[in-house]
């Protein structure tokens, strides 16, 4: 029996003291733990904690969902911001409002007294059925990683750990348990890692949870290669690997996750138990000093997150603000995207108009109950109806008879229960539900002003209702002040500025994961076949239509692009160029546009896509102002994962930089050479 220490004695150990560093700390407290109490840290207890150790002092580690906003408990006892869908806030392409979130969802973490959040999903969008879409943010590894780095940062600026999920490729919920994705080299480099790695490299991420599924054969909680070697040793991850809930039920031992770097079994022990962590033990299937990497990590991050330090002296929480709901509104007002204004309808003025008939299912849906783990709780939710109510109170009458209404807004769309946008499983259907592609038509037949909202999160076909429409706006689940910014877009204070992060196809069959069984659902395999050729990389290559393309979102202003110019035509070795484009915005109100750079690379030795996004700003101009807009570009930009060589390439030629609006909508364009 160890000696019970007085909380005076406690308090004086070194681990104790802010004073040492993080890692001084964590050498000493580590030498201090048994080898039980080692095995009883490395699983949690309840759904959201670790195991308190009292001789030492060491406290329950407190992490909980989810992207949207914090959620304590399922009751929604707790109330917190619900923010928009991850990927509302993608559309936004705006990097700053991500860390404005991280920082606001960070500190209402804080003030439920936890230490991390299960958050962001990054996950790339390999299909517009999987489940979680909503959660996620983009199809393309570029935007995917710009808009996770100022999420960490802004999480872990308030010292609490973002828990960046699901290492790696769960890109579907059908059988998301035993999926086994078969996925090539070159596609995990180009595609899959790219946002992983710069949330712990550029980000420092604190945390990673491993997905359910096998990569290439093997669990991603078990996986040696792809924690160990490539997240832990190549990449210098130096936070913990968490499992997701359950995720270790189906691998196969318990050493071979301690020997891959899975530090935290949740929600409970199971291949943790500490008898089987013993027996492993003992039977030297593991060394101590593995497990003593895990719980080091472990640690390190108990002490980033000043689970040992006095609460006053760290960052202060804060929940439910206004200034948080302000910005809940302002990344939903940024990242809902204009589709189609045919005839300019949209904006409405108020003066001239006397009725608007509001109708649809959605339009009086309230989303926080977000179908699975990203569910919010919070204190109000103002739907579409509710922010139409306000806005046009006193002015406008409301009613839900299109044919004698000045317009008809439908809030069409899907909603978060099984089959439609929920976790668990995949999408039952691309369309609409059949009652409410009638609605449209019917509605479209009586007023001919009708403006399709949808209220959904992820991509639906539209493709049989689209023409007879003037006006279409995808609102995604926008947040609990949604309708507050839907009225404000409608009636022109704000304009439009969101793109979307996704391609919309015409028709399923025409994206890439959608071209057998073999590769998607898949049943005990799903083949990656389509390789690197995710998104718009497939649609451009093998000349498809879409819908609406990778980065297309409609503004009430126009914007006008002109005198591309470079500081060099030819840059070798680790050279960088400088690109300038001036935008003009050259409407009649003021607005903001995402001006994209994507890179062709013009001859290669291997297929490549036939555009890449490299770069992105977002400005904001008022009428008749004009700005440059700058871009760097390097070697790195311009090369693709070679599999023979096992690194990055980038051969001698030319590339051409297309500047844009769009994937699909490329305004500029000039060519540089790379020299070895
Ligand atoms: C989900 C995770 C979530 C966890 C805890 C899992 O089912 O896949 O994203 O963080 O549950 O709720």
């Amino acid at each position: 029996m160890r000696e019970e220490l007085s909380k005076e004695e406690l308090l004086n150990l070194p681990y104790m003291n802010s004073n040492f560093s993080v890692e001084e700390r964590v050498e000493d407290l580590l030498s201090r733990l048994t080898l039980k109490e080692k095995f009883k840290l490395s699983a949690g207890s309840w759904m959201w904690y670790t195991k308190p150790i009292r001789r030492l002092g060491i406290k329950s580690f407190a992490m909980h969902d989810g992207p949207h906003g914090v959620r304590v408990d399922i009751q929604g006892k707790t109330q917190a911001t619900y923010f928009p869908s991850a990927i509302c806030r993608a559309s936004t392409w705006n990097p700053k409002l991500s860390e404005k979130f991280g920082i606001a969802i960070a500190q209402e973490v804080r003030d439920v007294g936890a230490q991390m959040l299960l958050a962001p999903g990054i996950n790339i969008h390999r299909t517009p059925m999987c489940g979680r879409t909503f959660e996620y943010q983009t199809e393309d590894p570029y935007l995917n990683k710009k808009l996770v780095i100022p999420v960490v940062k802004g999480i872990q600026s308030q010292r609490i750990a973002a828990c960046v999920k699901h290492f790696i490729c769960n890109n579907q919920e059908i059988n998301r348990f035993t999926i086994n994705a078969e996925v090539s080299e070159r596609a995990l480099q180009e595609i899959y890692f790219p946002a992983f790695k710069a949330a712990v490299q550029e980000a420092d991420a604190w945390s990673i949870m491993s997905s359910y599924n096998k990569i290439n054969g093997i669990y991603g909680s078990e996986h040696h290669h792809l924690l160990r070697e490539i997240l832990m040793k190549k990449w210098g991850f130096i936070g913990f690997v968490v499992s997701d809930w359950n995720a270790t039920d189906l691998t196969s031992s318990t050493e071979s996750c301690i020997n891959a770097g899975l530090s935290l079994e949740m929600p409970m022990q199971k291949k943790y138990l500490p008898i089987k962590m013993k027996n492993a033990f003992d039977e030297g299937k593991f060394t101590e000093e593995i497990l003593n990497d895990n719980i080091k990590r472990l640690l390190r991050v108990m002490f980033l997150t000043g689970l040992f330090d006095d609460e006053s002296t760290l960052p202060q929480g804060s929940r439910n603000t206004k200034e948080h709901q302000n910005l809940a509104c302002e990344i939903a007002e940024e990242g809902l995207v204009l589709l189609k204004n045919e005839g300019n309808l949209l904006p409405l003025n108020m003066e001239k108009l006397s009725k608007i008939a509001v109708i649809g299912p959605n339009a009086n849906l309230q989303t926080y109950l977000g179908g699975g783990s990203s569910t919010n709780f919070p204190p109000y939710e103002i739907t579409p109806l509710k922010g139409l109510q306000t806005k046009c109170e006193g002015k406008i009458e409301i009613t839900d008879t299109p044919a004698n209404a000045d317009v008809a807004l439908i809030f069409a769309g899907l909603k978060h229960i099984k089959g439609m946008d929920a976790e668990g499983y995949d999408k039952d259907i691309f369309k609409l539900p059949q009652e409410q592609i009638d609605l449209i038509e019917k509605t479209v037949d009586e007023n001919s002003n009708t403006i399709v909202i949808m209220v959904a999160g992820s991509p639906v076909s539209m493709i049989e209702w689209m023409e007879k429409v003037p006006v279409v706006m995808y609102a995604w689940y926008g947040g609990m002040e949604v309708g507050n910014a839907l009225s404000a877009l409608i009636f022109g204070e704000v304009n439009p500025s969101g793109k979307l992060p996704i391609t919309f196809p015409k028709y399923l069959s025409d994206s890439p994961a959608h071209v057998s069984e073999r590769t998607y659902p898949g049943d005990e395999n799903v083949y990656y076949d389509e390789g690197i050729f995710v998104g718009y990389r497939y649609f451009d290559s093998k000349n498809i239509e879409p819908l609406f393309p990778f980065g297309y979102g409609l503004s009430y202003t126009t914007f006008v692009y002109e005198n591309l110019r470079l500081d060099g035509e030819k840059i070798s070795g680790d050279e960088l160029v400088t690109i300038t484009v001036d935008i003009i915005n050259s409407g009649d109100c003021s607005g903001a546009e995402v001006v994209q750079l994507y890179i062709q690379d013009i001859v290669s030795s291997i297929e490549r896509p036939i555009k890449e996004l490299k770069g992105f700003k977002k400005i904001k101009l008022k009428p008749g102002e004009k700005s440059n807009v700058m871009f760097t570009i390097g070697k790195r930009d311009l090369s693709f994962f070679d599999e023979n060589s096992r690194s990055w390439k980038t051969e001698e030629g030319e590339f051409n930089i297309l500047i844009g609006s769009s994937s699909r909508d490329i305004r500029l364009k000039c060519k540089i050479e790379y020299i070895n």
